[in-house]
């Protein structure tokens, strides 16, 4: 191998579909159990033995730049490249020529999750003999026509891709991670920018196919993206949660139980409660006359007293009081959601744009 495998990581665009939590926070620092999206892709990036990486960042740079900082926390050189409109992923690549040169890249969309990582994928292809210049990763989706959509030969080579298709051939989605050697740099030079006015990545890699270079394909189980809807952040909670050990490091008192598979992080309490796992609780949250209930992740500085709550998201300085019970529920950060006896004894909604209240 001439150079190590470098990292190219998109971590730009709005994510409108993740609304209200994205109003105000990255899409790529939207946490499971606790941890930006973002995260698990640079840890397994850094396991993988990549320590140089470049990336793409957009309106939302402030942000990710003070989550992710210079990449020393992950042990590895983070290099920003700010893209000013959204023209696609091939235009990234462009972007990032100077630092990439010539040598073999990974490219992974900072908004997916690929639960088991991507070391052996990288492995596999800085292994290869066979002259292979990419290497993309698909996974099976219900909805194929929101991805890339790959079609394959009986042998599991790429025929054909297409972006977004409305009738998809296949359910074979491309996950937004892609290996590539230095022959992508002809190809996002050589293509147009699509009906949607972005130079697109698949375009870049059917570029390849058709000027007879290599292209392999490799299919992922544990995939996870947002597909729009609050529940399908609640699945993706809960496919993270899935996988965790028990780790109790916060206070709890006598009275409580903690049953199973909870990582309670330093400085949280635990008082006269029931934690079900798995479940997360933040540094710093207070857990008071409470259960909670499995797949649930409360991030730090909450305080949920006489509440009961399960398979929920609670993000940062929440307060949840005297609610019965809260179950597949987002609650973003700084909110309060709280039972009192102020008269009139109405329901009282200060909630901003696209929440959803559904009151059983
Ligand atoms: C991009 C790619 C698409 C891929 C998807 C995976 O789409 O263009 O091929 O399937 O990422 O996350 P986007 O989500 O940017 O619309």
């Amino acid at each position: 191998m001439a150079n190590p495998i470098k990292g190219l990581v998109l971590a730009g665009g709005t994510g409108t579909r993740l609304r209200p939590i994205t109003h105000t926070s990255a899409k790529q620092l939207v946490p499971l159990a606790n941890k930006p999206i973002l995260f698990y892709g640079l840890e397994s990036l850094a396991r993988a033995g990549i320590q140089e990486v470049a990336m793409i960042v957009g309106d939302t740079r402030h942000e990710v730049m003070a989550a992710v900082g210079d990449g020393s926390q992950f042990g590895m050189k983070v290099t920003y490249l700010h893209q000013e409109k959204p023209l696609g992923l091939a235009h990234c690549v462009l972007m990032a020529r100077d630092i990439l040169a010539d040598s073999d890249f990974i490219m992974y969309l900072g908004d997916n999750f690929i639960r088991d990582g991507v070391e052996g994928f990288v492995d596999s292809f800085s292994k290869r003999t066979d002259g292979t210049n990419a290497q993309i990763l698909l996974a099976k989706v219900p909805d194929p026509q929101r991805f890339g959509v790959a079609t394959l030969d009986d042998d599991g080579s790429i025929v054909s891709l297409v972006e977004k298709p409305k009738v998809p051939e296949s359910n074979l989605a491309l996950v937004g991670v892609y290996l590539f050697d230095a022959s992508i740099h002809e190809a996002v030079r050589s293509i147009s920018p699509s009906a949607r006015g972005e130079l697109e990545i698949t375009d870049a890699i059917q570029w390849l196919i058709s000027n007879g270079k290599k292209v392999r394909s490799h299919i992922v189980e544990g995939y996870w993206k947002d597909l729009g809807e609050p529940e399908a952040l609640l699945e993706g909670n809960r496919l993270v949660l899935e996988s965790i050990g028990r780790s109790i490091e916060g206070d709890v008192d006598e009275l409580s139980t903690l049953d199973g598979r909870i990582v309670l992080e330093s400085g949280a309490v635990v008082v006269r409660s029931i934690i079900r796992g798995p479940a997360v609780v933040g540094k710093g949250t207070v857990i008071k006359d409470s259960f909670i209930g499995p797949f649930t992740s409360i991030a730090a500085g909450c305080v949920i007293e006489s509440s009961e709550v399960e398979h929920s998201i609670i993000l940062n300085g929440s307060q949840i009081v005297g609610i019965h019970r809260l179950e597949g529920s987002i609650i973003g950060k700084s909110v309060v959601v709280a039972k009192t006896e102020r008269r009139p004894l109405a329901t009282r909604l200060v909630v901003g744009d696209h929440s959803r209240v559904d009151l059983g």
